[in-house]
């Protein structure tokens, strides 16, 4: 087995001396994919990302090639996986943060830790032994000190965990029992030390680390010791830290840090970090953090070598192009062509603000059915039952192009007083909704953009009344971004064919990307949607009784162009 191991791996050398290398563009999972990390196993990737309040949380993405990414599952899809604690949850920014992935004796683990409810952190650790369904397990918990778990599975058996400041720990993976918490490194000084992952490598214990914070200082720094000299240290910090940063630079990916690194089949390594596309202007970023692949030459012995990030990379030969992966889940980047009664369940990639209330959405023969809720997309705050938090009527996509369509069919609300439209929405302090508002004078289109803390001005709530013969029909509403910086909105009127008759079109708004971007959703990134609401009329979290549902048909969303410099797109124009 040794003998074989020494084969692969020197048939591995010889065969990089001569294969080409490959170029790829980042970032790999677009959108808002934020704090990767990753592993390979017999020759597939795995990759969860953050999702803080959403829900189902925790995505786990699936690639052969590095470049075509499944969504394989959630790894928290279920309510009963943590009862209670989505609707406990008040502040648009807490939830899962960071995780970290690992696969381990047939077993793949999910480590994380929810943020924002009553009585501190939990630390929660789901397992599967099939990431390519919903099978995770309900979390083994911990209570953990500080965010950021990584799991690290020692060659004695052993467990450890590590976190912010950073501390590290032993784990006991079956009971959450944590051991006495030691303090192996600070970081090389910036601020929060944080998204700790160790690699065991060629005698010695290596830690790296994110710190700087997760916007323009992000850095990736790193430490080691020798195994001679255990875990826990003392460990010597790398005297070309960092590692990898786009600190102080011009570059269009910035913010690069939180990094994981993994080696492929042949034994080369790469490395994925958080970036955000946005210059060192920090203005337009809609889709916050997201995923960039870099390759990483780690000579023995010596401190691994990234690639610095950018839009076009080349690096070690990618694995041939492969999209033969199990699952139902559609892969980043495909564009969704929804007919909602043709499908018997909800899209894998389609997600929620929190857990949504029981029966809220369904598949009907009228297509997708959704019960409004009685807060709107920014409810009341303060106000418990009109704040959200039990359950919001949204469901949305990420936004993954910086230049994509998106358009769906509504039919015109029946009763008086309620709104069904499409939203760009980041938190529920910043979001741009174009709905169809059933009045005491009939139907009228509404444009509205509620965004807080920004520095553009918020443009004004907008009302088109529409014509008698829009008032029972089916109205298409469109959010287009044709270029990086605005998204506009247009609603159409279909004829019973199914198309859109012609010169009905009504453009409505332009609204800037920076009413997006940052704002109250630093953390987060664009989704792109439905709701429903009945605006505050009813009791509790209800709207009153005889409301109806709302009905969304044929759901549509095209990636259009990505930015990959700041005057680059692809495919380019
Ligand atoms: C990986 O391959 C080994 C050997 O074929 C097999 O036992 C194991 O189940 C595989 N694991 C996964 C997650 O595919
Ligand atoms: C980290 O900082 C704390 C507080 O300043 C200090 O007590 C501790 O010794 C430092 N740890 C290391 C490993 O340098
Ligand atoms: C191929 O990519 C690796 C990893 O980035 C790099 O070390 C190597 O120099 C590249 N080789 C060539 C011929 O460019
Ligand atoms: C998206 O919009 C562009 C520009 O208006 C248009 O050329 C393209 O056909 C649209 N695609 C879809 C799928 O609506
Ligand atoms: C709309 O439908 C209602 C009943 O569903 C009907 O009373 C009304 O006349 C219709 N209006 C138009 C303009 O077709
Ligand atoms: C971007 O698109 C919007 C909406 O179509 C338009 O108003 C704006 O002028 C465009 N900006 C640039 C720089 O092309
Ligand atoms: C949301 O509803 C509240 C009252 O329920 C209202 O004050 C607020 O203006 C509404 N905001 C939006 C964006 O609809």
């Amino acid at each position: 087995m040794r003998v074989l191991t020494t084969l692969t791996a020197l048939v591995g050398v010889l065969e990089n001396a001569f294969a080409a290398n490959s170029t790829f563009y980042n970032p790999i999972l677009p959108g808002w994919h934020s704090d990767p990390s990753c592993a390979q196993v017999n020759g597939t990737f795995y990759c969860v990302t953050s999702t803080f309040i959403a829900f189902p949380g925790l995505p786990v993405y699936a690639s052969k090639d590095l470049i075509n990414w499944k969504l394989a599952s959630h790894a928290w899809s279920r309510e009963s996986q943590l009862p209670g604690l989505s609707w406990g949850t008040v502040e648009q920014q807490q939830g899962m943060y960071a995780a970290t992935l690992r696969y381990h004796e047939g077993t793949f683990y999910v480590i994380c830790e929810y943020l924002g409810v009553p009585g501190g952190i939990r630390g929660v650790l789901f397992k599967t032994t099939d990431p390519f369904t919903d099978s995770w397990s309900d979390p083994v918990l911990f209570k953990p000190t500080k965010i950021d778990p990584d799991l690290f599975f020692d060659d004695d058996g052993t467990v450890y965990s590590a976190t912010q400041t950073i501390l590290l720990q032993t784990l006991n993976i079956n009971t959450g029992e944590l051991g006495e918490a030691t303090n192996p490194w600070n970081g090389t000084g910036g601020v929060w030390p944080e998204g700790p992952h160790i690699y065991k490598k060629d005698g010695y214990y290596y830690l790296l680390i994110a710190e700087g914070g997760t916007a323009e200082d992000h850095a990736v720094t790193m430490a080691r010791a020798k195994v001679s000299d255990g875990i826990e240290g003392p460990y010597t910090p790398y005297e070309k830290n960092p590692v990898l940063t786009a600190r102080g630079t011009d570059a269009y990916f910035q913010t690069v840090g939180h990094a994981d690194l993994f080696q492929d089949t042949k034994g080369n390594w790469w490395g994925v970090a958080l970036a955000t596309r946005t210059g060192p202007e920090h203005e337009i970023y809609p889709m916050g953090r997201e995923t960039v692949l870099f390759p990483v030459t780690w000579e023995e012995g010596e401190y691994p070598i990234a690639s610095t990030v950018r839009g076009k990379m080349s690096g070690w030969e990618l694995p041939p192009p492969k999209r033969d992966l199990p699952g139902d889940g559609p892969f980043v980047s495909d564009p969704d062509e929804y007919d909602f009664p043709t499908l018997s369940a909800l899209p894998r990639n389609l997600m929620y603000w929190r857990v949504p209330a029981s029966k809220a959405f369904a598949i009907s023969r009228q297509g997708l059915e959704v019960v409004p809720s009685r807060n709107n997309l920014t409810g009341v705050m303060g106000d418990v039952e009109l704040n959200g938090q039990s359950g919001l009527s949204f469901i949305g996509r990420r936004q993954e192009h910086t230049e994509f369509n998106y358009s769906v069919d509504v039919t015109a609300p029946k009763s008086e007083g309620t709104e069904a439209g499409v939203t760009v929405f980041l938190t529920q302090f910043n979001h741009l909704d174009l709905g169809v508002m059933r009045t005491k004078s009939g139907l009228s289109l509404r444009f509205r953009a509620e965004a807080q803390s920004v520095s553009v001005p918020v443009p004004a709530t907008k009302s088109i009344p529409l014509p008698k013969p829009w008032v029972n029909g089916t109205i298409r509403l469109e959010i287009q971004a044709g270029n990086r910086t605005h998204y506009s909105f247009s609603a159409s009127r279909v004829g019973d064919n199914g198309k859109v008759i012609k010169g009905s079109r009504q453009d409505v708004a332009v609204a800037s990307a920076a009413l997006v971007s940052g704002g109250t959703g630093t953390f987060v990134g664009t989704l792109v949607g439905v709701y429903a609401t009945c605006e505050g009329a009813g009791k509790g979290a209800s709207c009153p009784a005889g409301t109806g549902q709302a009905y969304f048909n044929r759901w549509r969303y095209q990636g259009e162009a990505q930015a990959i410099s700041a005057t680059e797109t692809v495919p380019s124009k």
